[in-house]
C-alpha cells in the first residue's frame, strides 16, 4: 500500500533501516525539545483562509537564487544516504530533479560530489563543512565548482556535534563500505569505528574547524564564484551579519534540532529574521527547515517570510522505504499537500501566500 503522508513513510523506512541508521536519521540532541518543537510549533499556527477566490488553476513554480523551480520546496543536505539506498546520494538527486527542484548535497555524503551532480537531472547545490585544513576545504570547493553545482551553502551551526544521545548509546558508525566520499582522496574518509561514543562526533570534533567566523565568509566568497548561503542562523543580528558579510541568502535552521537542544522553533524565528533584513534594506533570500512535514507546513513558512523550504528527513525516509522512487514519493505528497493547501487557502500562485494567511496569535 502508499503511503499516504511522510509519516506513513516514516514507518516503513523505520522497519527497513538498522536501528543504528534510523536513529541517526531521526534523532536530535540531548532531550529531542527542539526536535519536537520544530514541528509542534507549525500546529499552533493557524491558517486564515480566504474563499471565493479563482483557484481552478494553480502555480507553485517560483526561483530560488534566480533558479526557477517547480516547487517552493528543497532538498535539504543530509549526511550518509548510503545508510538509506545502495544508490546513495545519486538517487536522491534523481528524484529531486523529478520534482524539478534543487538537491542540497551534504559534504559527508557517500558519494563523490563530481558522481552526484552527474547522475543528477536536476540542480545540485553544495553544502560545505569547513575542515582545519583550508587546503583540502579549498579543493572541496574547487571541486564541487567545477562539477557544476550552482551554490554554496556554508553551515555555520555545528563547531561540534551536537550531542545525540542515540547516537551515543548505538555508538554510531558507518556500517563497512560507506566513507565520507568527497574526503576519501584528502585523507579524511573514514568515520572512526571504535570510538568511545558517536563515531561521527570524533570525526567532526578532529577534523571541523571550530574557529570558523563571520571573517570566513568573506574566504569562502574570495575562493568561488558560486553565491554563498549561510546555513544554521536562528537570530535576527546573525542574518543581518550573514547579508553584510555578502551572502546571497540564509537558511533559517536549527539543523533539524540536532544541534543545540531547546534552540528555538525555526518557524517561530522565521519572521523576526525577514523583517530585520527587510527593514535593513537587504534583499537577500530567506530559506528555512526543520519540521516541514505537510503542505500547510510550507504555506505558513512562506507567509512567515521563507522564499522557499527545505526538508531533510522525509527525503531519508523515502530513500529507505524505496530508493529514488520513495525520495520522488516523498516529495510529490509534499507538493500535492502543498497545491491543495494553497488551494483551500485562497492563494493559487506562491505570490499570493501572504503574512495576513496566518491567522491571529501566530507570530509577527
Ligand atoms: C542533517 N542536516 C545536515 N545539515 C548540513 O548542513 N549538513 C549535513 O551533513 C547534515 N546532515 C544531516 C543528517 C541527518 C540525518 C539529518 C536529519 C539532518 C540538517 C538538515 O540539513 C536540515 O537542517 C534538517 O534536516 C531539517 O529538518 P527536518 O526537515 O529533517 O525536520
Ligand atoms: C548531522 C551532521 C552530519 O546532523 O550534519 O548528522
Amino acid at each position: 500500500m502508499e503511503p499516504v503522508n511522510v509519516f506513513e513513510l516514516e514507518a516503513i523506512a523505520r522497519e527497513r533501516l538498522s536501528r543504528e541508521a534510523y536513529d541517526y536519521y531521526a534523532g536530535g540532541a540531548h532531550d529531542e525539545v527542539t526536535l519536537r518543537e520544530n514541528r509542534a510549533a507549525y500546529d499552533r499556527i493557524p491558517l486564515a483562509y480566504r474563499v471565493l477566490v479563482d483557484v481552478s488553476r494553480r502555480d507553485l513554480t517560483t526561483t530560488v537564487l534566480g533558479q526557477p523551480v517547480a516547487m517552493p520546496i528543497l532538498v535539504a543536505p543530509t549526511a550518509f544516504h548510503g545508510l538509506a539506498t545502495p544508490e546513495g546520494e545519486r538517487a536522491t538527486a534523481r528524484a529531486a530533479g523529478a520534482a524539478g527542484t534543487v538537491m542540497i548535497l551534504s559534504t559527508l555524503s557517500n558519494t563523490r560530489v563530481e558522481e552526484v551532480v552527474a547522475a543528477a537531472s536536476g540542480p545540485v547545490w553544495f553544502q560545505l563543512y569547513v575542515y582545519r585544513d583550508r587546503k583540502a576545504t579549498e579543493g572541496l570547493v574547487r571541486r564541487a565548482e567545477a562539477a557544476g553545482c550552482q551554490a554554496l551553502v556554508l553551515t555555520v551551526d555545528a563547531p561540534l556535534l551536537g550531542r545525540r544521545e542515540r547516537d551515543v548509546r548505538n555508538r554510531f558508525r558507518l556500517p563497512l563500505g560507506l566513507v565520507v566520499a568527497n574526503m576519501l582522496p584528502e585523507g579524511y574518509g573514514e568515520i572512526p569505528g571504535v570510538a568511545a561514543d558517536s563515531g561521527l562526533a570524533a570525526y567532526v570534533a578532529a577534523l571541523l574547524d571550530p574557529s570558523l567566523t563571520w571573517r570566513d565568509v568573506a574566504w569562502l566568497r574570495s575562493i568561488t564564484r558560486l553565491p554563498v548561503l549561510v546555513k544554521g542562523i536562528v537570530r535576527p543580528d546573525d542574518a543581518l551579519r550573514a547579508a553584510e558579510a555578502g551572502a546571497a541568502g540564509v537558511v533559517v535552521s536549527n539543523h533539524g534540532g540536532r544541534q543545540l537542544d531547546t534552540s528555538p522553533a525555526t518557524i517561530d524565528v522565521l519572521p523576526e529574521i525577514a523583517d530585520a533584513l527587510a527593514a535593513h534594506g537587504h534583499r537577500i533570500e530567506v530559506l528555512m527547515d526543520g519540521g516541514i512535514r505537510r503542505g500547510t507546513d510550507v504555506v505558513k513558512a512562506l507567509a512567515l517570510g521563507a522564499r522557499a523550504v527545505l526538508v531533510g528527513r522525509p527525503v531519508l525516509w523515502g530513500l529507505a522505504a524505496d530508493g529514488e522512487a520513495g525520495a520522488a514519493h516523498a516529495l510529490r505528497l509534499l507538493r500535492d499537500e502543498l497545491d491543495l493547501a494553497m488551494t483551500l487557502a485562497g492563494a493559487p500562485t506562491v505570490g499570493e501566500i501572504t503574512r495576513d494567511l496566518v491567522g491571529r496569535g501566530a507570530a509577527g
